[in-house]
Formats: structure tokens, C-alpha cells, sequence
């Protein structure tokens, strides 16, 4: 590996590769990079608000003090509007599709986005992150995007990416040739290549969940709970639960480690909690980029046909094996006869 191999240089390489390859996607993920680093900066700031006074509704620049989403939110639009590459854009925080404005170029792209991820997190300083990802469109060229073009299904996607920002900041993506993670050097102010060529362990022993809501679960997956709890019955170590309530940062996690992530539907949230546009199909288009697996439940998440933009799904990503476990309880088609388990499903 190179060193100092920067994320503008990594996707230069990389296109090298593909000479049919416009440049367009990496001009797009460039552009996302930067959008990454002036919201890492305002989260690292987070907090410093209360401190220095600026409780107001403005701050000593005269500013508005936004909400740290808004601020990602806006961020976002102001580093993608204008590069010709989008003929529209959606994002968690509003409500409609966002159209690109009339004296900007309009391009053959189209871009989704969690601007921020984990809000309960922001005010405690806890691991929050962003998530995108673009399509092509399939609308006419040369026109705005429609919403059309933004409800296709997630194995359409062209790339998906995320950044958290943690202990250090950390940009992941995948355009469809391997998932490359880059941390971000605060000194330097550049994203450098960290985690080439990631893959997420087939098993792993981490699932994370809102255990809270155990009572509303259905009972395949309160068996499924205890089945992993009681792993040492089978004579293996029992999972570790976490879970951190950043989707973003818990996926990340049992990307590296191994594990799963689930946010169910229960008896309260029949839709799970989680938005299929910008938070589960652009993190399942990156965990099956990575070797694992991504489902509702009863089909794969990248082939949810959408419906609408902010619609909810619930979600089970994640190791391959422990996926293929999990839709097994839901099923209730667990066959434990040749295990030594204490888990009846039948
Ligand atoms: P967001 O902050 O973008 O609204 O998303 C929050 C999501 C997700 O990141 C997280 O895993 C989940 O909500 C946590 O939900 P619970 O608090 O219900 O566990
Ligand atoms: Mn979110
Ligand atoms: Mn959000």
C-alpha cells in the first residue's frame, strides 16, 4: 500500500482502472469528502457553543445558531448543488425532493442523504456520522430530477458511503469495486487511506439492539436474543451486546469486528424506526459490498421496491452467518435438534 494515499488520489487510481469512467462519480465523491470535513469540524465544535455564550439565536459572526443537523442538512446542499453532477437530491430533513437551483448546471446524478445521524448522540458527545447515496437517474436528461428518480431500489445505487465521527473521523465508501475506509487527519485536514479493501467477518460475536423494546419484539426474535445470550449452552463464549444508537457508528463497528445490527419492527413500530432511502439501503449496498448480508426480515434491503422517501423498514444487517441465523428465528424455522440449546421454537 502507498503511503499518504489521499481519498481524492485513492478514486483517481481507482478510475484509472475504469476507463469508461467519466470522472463524474469522483468529482461527486470528492465534493462529498470536503462536505465531510466542514461538518467534522462543526461536530468537533460541538458544545463550545454553551461555553463561549453563544446561546442566543445568534452567534458573535452574527449567525444564526443552527441545530447541528440543520447545519449538516445545509452543508451538504451548499457542497452539491453546483458541480453539474445532480439533477436532484433528498435528504432526511426535509420533507420534499430537493431541486437543484435553476441557474445551476443539471447533471445525470442523484443524491440521497442522512445529513446527521444519531442526534440523540450530538449534545453528549457520542459517535454520530452521515450517510449517502447516489443513483443515476432515469428520468429525462437536461430536465430536474423527479421523485421518480429518487425512489429506485438500492441495488441500483452507483456508490454509498458514511462518515463517523468519533475518536477520529472516519469516511467509508464503496463505489461498487471494494469498501475503502479513510481517516481523517486533523493536522493535515485530509482523508487518508486507513482500512483498504474492507470485509466484515462472516460471524461475529456483537449484537446491537434497543433492548428497551424487548416487550413490543415478536417472539422469533426475543428466541433469537436468547439464543445468542446463551451461546455457552453450544459451548461457545455468549454475544457482547452494544450498542450505541448511532446506526451509522454501530454498523461501523460490527463492520470491523463482526456482528449485527438490528432495528426491528415490533408491536408499536410496525415499519421499524430506520428510513429505507438514506439509512438502510445506502449501509446494506455497503455491508453486501463488504461480504455481509442486509434484510427486513422476509427479503434482501436493496430489493425493496420504494414507495416513498421516507419510508420505514426495519432492518437486520450485518455477518453473513449471523443475518442467515436471525432470519431463521423470524421465520420460526429453527431446527435445534442436532444443537445442544436451550431454545424451543417449535
Ligand atoms: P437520526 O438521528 O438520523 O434520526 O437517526 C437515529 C436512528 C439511528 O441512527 C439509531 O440507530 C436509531 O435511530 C436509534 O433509535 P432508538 O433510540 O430508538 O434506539
Ligand atoms: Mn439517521
Ligand atoms: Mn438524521
Amino acid at each position: 500500500m502507498p503511503h499518504f494515499m489521499t481519498l481524492p488520489r485513492h478514486i483517481q487510481e481507482g478510475e484509472k482502472l475504469h476507463p469508461e469512467a467519466t470522472g463524474e462519480l469522483s468529482a461527486i465523491l470528492n465534493q462529498l469528502g470536503l462536505a465531510a470535513k466542514v461538518i467534522s469540524l462543526e461536530v468537533n465544535k460541538a458544545g463550545l457553543v454553551d461555553i463561549l455564550g453563544f446561546t442566543g439565536d445568534s452567534n458573535v459572526h452574527g449567525e444564526q445558531v443552527k441545530k447541528l443537523d440543520i447545519f449538516a442538512h445545509d452543508i451538504m446542499i451548499k457542497a452539491m448543488d453546483h458541480g453539474g453532477h445532480f439533477c436532484v437530491m433528498a435528504s432526511e430533513e426535509e420533507e420534499d425532493i430537493i431541486h437543484i437551483p435553476a441557474h445551476h448546471k443539471i447533471g445525470k446524478y442523484v443524491l440521497l442523504f442522512d445529513p446527521l445521524d444519531g442526534s440523540s448522540n450530538i449534545d453528549v458527545n457520542v459517535s454520530i456520522g452521515t450517510i449517502f447515496s447516489v443513483y443515476k437517474r432515469i428520468s429525462k436528461d437536461g430536465k430536474p430530477g423527479t421523485l421518480e428518480d429518487c425512489l429506485q431500489e438500492g441495488y441500483k445505487q452507483v456508490a454509498a458511503g458514511y462518515i463517523v465521527y468519533g475518536s477520529s473521523t472516519i469516511l467509508v465508501y464503496t463505489a461498487g469495486h471494494g469498501v475503502h475506509g479513510f481517516t481523517l487527519d486533523p493536522a493535515f485536514g485530509e482523508f487518508l487511506l486507513s482500512h483498504p479493501n474492507m470485509k466484515i467477518p462472516e460471524k461475529g460475536r456483537i449484537y446491537s439492539i434497543n433492548e428497551g423494546n424487548y416487550k413490543y419484539w415478536d417472539n422469533g426474535l426475543k428466541k433469537y436474543i436468547k439464543y445468542l445470550q446463551d451461546a455457552d449452552n453450544r459451548g461457545v463464549k455468549p454475544y457482547t451486546s452494544r450498542y450505541i444508537g448511532s446506526m451509522v457508528a454501530d454498523v461501523h463497528r460490527n463492520l470491523i469486528y463482526g456482528g449485527i445490527y438490528m432495528y426491528p419492527a415490533d408491536k408499536r413500530s410496525p415499519n421499524g424506526k430506520l428510513r429505507l432511502m438514506y439509512e438502510c439501503n445506502p449501509m446494506a449496498f455497503i455491508i453486501e459490498a463488504a461480504g455481509g448480508r442486509a434484510i427486513d426480515g422476509n427479503q434482501r434491503i436493496l430489493e425493496v421496491k420504494p414507495t416513498s422517501l421516507h419510508q420505514r423498514i426495519p432492518i437486520f444487517i450485518g455477518s453473513k452467518d449471523d443475518v442467515d441465523m436471525v432470519e431463521k428465528f423470524l421465520k420460526e424455522d429453527v431446527d435445534f435438534s442436532k444443537s445442544h440449546t436451550t431454545v424451543k421454537v417449535h
